[in-house]
């Protein structure tokens, strides 16, 4: 038996693949059906205080290879206070019982105070509301005139210095787990600056989400000779299959340098069972899908979860943690190990298509045979 799930931040998940903050996550509508899926959890959309329609259109563009995509919403949302409404809660749920999760990006500090505050307030005086995390976000690239707060390390201490201060976190059984999303590092240093931080609250950060889109790319639009997208010049967030090896090497990263109390949740570019495996390999105890999700829908979830179940049971392997974090150094063994596994798959791969094209073969045969018959009885060619 294979076993997929896992926990982040004490929270139980049946399922370490669950849904990105971002698309589809809007409305209970939309989360509803990730609810009903083989998704893990249920994250909503980041919120602001107050609900607002975000971007002008086009603000959003897929590469029309699946390769990547863009986007810069500016955070269109129905704010803060839809996402903790528990009619909303119970909408996005029905009677699943898996772990619903608020994310906040507020436009500056007091917002995100203002919006913890509110989350706080309403599980106060609703203890039946149940909301397991709060990412909050310190990636959003989008917001024009705004710099991505986990690119600026004075602005990112103070928000976490006052953040984690707040009398929600206080006591023995805070009121709901918090969780960071952060933005894409590149230079070992900063993954040691922005690590450095976060350890000095670990007593309130529960897991990081790594990482949010490449912030500021730019499509050109061939004919056109523009940007693809309206707002900011065109720069957006990039997503999809072309971050999947950045997100990689932040997940490594961060795993090795966060207290081993904060756990670490994979997110960028993940498409398939394998690449929840890889990420997991690099350290990850749970992978979020953002772009696949939007291109494909909520039956991505499903298929990510068979896939990596059917991964696992040729591994061997019966729990993520057998192989959680355990990516080995390179050696000329593993490298030799690889070449002759990819030959033997070469192999196994071409007698399946000869099979293949020896079924097809036989049911043209008996396809010839049967009209051969049909026309012969026509043409009465047996009394000839
Ligand atoms: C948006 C983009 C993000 O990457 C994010 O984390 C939050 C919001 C947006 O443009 O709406």
């Amino acid at each position: 038996m294979v076993d997929l799930s896992t926990t982040i931040g004490g929270i139980p998940l049946s399922s370490c693949i669950y849904n990105a903050s971002g698309p589809r996550t809007g409305s209970s509508a939309a989360m509803s059906k990730i609810a009903a899926s083989s998704s893990g959890g249920v994250l909503a959309k980041s919120a602001t205080v107050a609900n607002q329609t975000g971007n002008d259109q086009p603000r959003t563009w897929h590469d029309e290879n699946g390769s990547a995509s863009l986007n810069s919403e500016g955070l269109p949302n129905n704010g803060i206070e839809y996402y903790i409404d528990p009619k909303t809660i119970a909408e996005t749920m029905g009677d699943q019982s898996k772990p619903y999760m608020v994310s906040i990006s507020g436009k500056c500090l007091n917002d995100n105070l203002l919006m913890l505050g509110q989350i706080s307030d309403a599980i106060n005086q609703n203890p039946s509301i149940n909301i397991a995390a709060v990412e909050l976000n310190l990636a959003c690239p989008n917001i024009v005139g705004k710099p991505t707060i986990g690119y600026d390390f004075e602005q990112m201490e103070d928000v976490m210095k006052q953040v984690t201060s707040l009398p929600c976190f206080k006591g023995s059984k805070p009121l709901f787990r918090l969780g960071v999303k952060m933005p894409p590092y590149f230079d070992r240093p900063h993954f040691e600056q922005a690590a450095a931080i976060l350890n000095k609250y670990k007593s309130v950060i529960t897991y990081v989400a790594s990482i949010n889109t490449i912030g500021n790319a730019l499509a050109v639009d061939y004919y056109a000779e523009m940007p693809v997208i309206r707002a900011k010049g065109g720069f957006a967030g990039l997503s999809g299959p072309a971050v999947k090896y950045t997100a990689l090497a932040n997940v490594k990263q961060m795993r090795e340098l966060l207290d081993e109390s904060i756990d670490v949740v994979g997110v960028g570019g993940v498409t398939s069972g394998k690449d929840a495996f890889e990420m997991i390999l690099c350290g990850a105890r749970a992978v979020q899908v953002g772009t696949c999700h939007w291109v494909e829908g909520p039956s991505c979830f499903d298929r990510m979860c068979n896939e990596l179940t059917d991964i696992m049971k040729e591994k061997g392997y019966t729990s993520i943690d057998d192989f959680r974090g355990k990516l080995k150094e390179w050696s000329k063994e593993g490298a030799a190990l690889s070449r002759s596994a990819k030959a033997a798959k070469k192999s196994s791969d071409k007698v399946a298509i000869e099979k293949k094209e020896s079924e097809n073969h036989s049911i043209l045969a008996v396809l010839f045979a049967i009209i051969a018959v049909l026309l012969a009885d026509k043409f009465n060619f047996v009394s000839l």
